[in-house]
């Protein structure tokens, strides 16, 4: 959705309600709401709409999907997404609202896109400590997936006209709540480890953590890193053998096709997008690749889509899925 100008709208004890429903509203259709938290500006959209997920790969730019963080208005809202243990709870009630992701595994049941964990099977999740982003998420109603505002390379806004610089076409509202009051991310805790481990520091404090739970390790990862395959087990690569640039099929084989094409001898075939679309292909993705996943085929043959825009994040992921294991 590109605007001529972006869409920023202060707000304001006057306007609060009406400017409140209105990005809740399109939070809901699916579009794209940049918003203050307590850290940095976030990019929000409804967490369980692919498409909308997508969205919001697209206006960073990444030639990478990177898992999103997952915001939530309470945390009583976690146990219906993730595995929510005693340590978390534990987290949540001493650092919830506030600067703390906590990674943790995916329900079977959990209705967030599986985009927004760019197929992991694990979340990350956190309250805001923000008066506007917890009133977002309350009238949504729904989880908001959310990375810094920023395009992929770029520091993190901490105001609204950062973001405006950054993605101003890309974002449907931008809610000016004016400057974040720490400026720094949320600190990212794995807790899927037996040793809880620090993926990104961030506002709240290791010492802090370990106050309220004991040791926790520093394991700063790279985004390149956490993303190569095999780096987290959790990481999804399909079971069957897997492979990409497909221009033929061989016996037994699914396809995982983009646009038209003249392949035939398939057994089943899922299209990313008939149109074409590189957006809705995202989309896509993860679900099409695990709903080819099943033992009645030899393999998976995907096409490689175009070399351009999101188009470049999926074929590193159907890269990364083909890579010897
Ligand atoms: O303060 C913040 O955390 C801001 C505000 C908007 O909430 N958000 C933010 O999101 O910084 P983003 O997407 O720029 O950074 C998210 C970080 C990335 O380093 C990503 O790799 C990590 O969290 N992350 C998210 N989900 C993960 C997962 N399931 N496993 C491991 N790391 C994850
Ligand atoms: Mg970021």
């Amino acid at each position: 959705m590109l605007h001529a100008e972006p869409n920023i709208h202060s707000v304001t004890d006057s306007n609060y309600d009406p400017i409140i429903a209105e990005a809740a509203a399109l939070i809901t259709r699916g579009r794209l709401v940049s918003f203050p938290t307590e850290t940095v500006y976030g990019l929000g959209a409804d967490a369980t709409k692919d498409a909308a997920v997508a969205a919001v790969f697209d206006a960073k730019q990444r030639p990478e999907f990177n898992p999103l963080i997952i915001h939530i208005g309470d945390a009583a809202a976690a146990p219906d997404l993730v595995e929510f243990s005693d340590i978390a709870a534990r987290l949540a009630d001493r650092f919830w609202p506030g600067a703390l992701s906590l990674i943790l595994p995916r329900r079977a049941d959990c209705p967030v896109s599986l985009l927004a964990g760019a197929g992991l099977d694990t979340l990350a999740l956190r309250v805001p400590d923000h008066d506007i982003a917890r009133a977002l998420l309350t009238a949504s109603g729904c989880p908001i997936a959310a990375p810094s505002a920023n395009r992929s390379g770029e520091v993190s806004p901490t105001r609204a006209g950062h973001v405006a610089d950054s993605l101003g076409g890309k974002v449907d509202l931008i809610l000016d709540g004016g400057p974040c009051r720490l400026g720094v991310e949320s600190t990212v805790l794995d807790l899927t480890r037996k040793i809880p481990a620090i993926l990104r520091p961030g506002g709240v404090a290791r010492e802090e953590l370990e106050h309220a739970i004991g040791p926790v390790e520093d394991s700063l990862q790279t985004s390149s890193q956490l993303s190569s395959p095999g780096m987290l087990a959790s990481h999804y690569a399909p079971r069957l053998p897997f492979r990409t640039g497909a221009t033929e099929i061989h016996e037994g084989e699914a396809l995982l096709s983009f646009g038209r094409h003249a392949m035939t001898g398939f057994t089943e075939e899922r299209n990313l997008s008939l149109h074409g679309d590189l957006t809705e292909a995202a989309a896509n993705l993860f679900a099409m690749m695990r709903a080819l996943d099943r033992s009645e085929f030899t393999g998976i043959a995907a096409m490689a889509v175009p070399e351009e825009g999101l188009g470049r994040a999926i074929n590193d992921r159907l890269k990364r899925a083909a890579a010897p294991r």
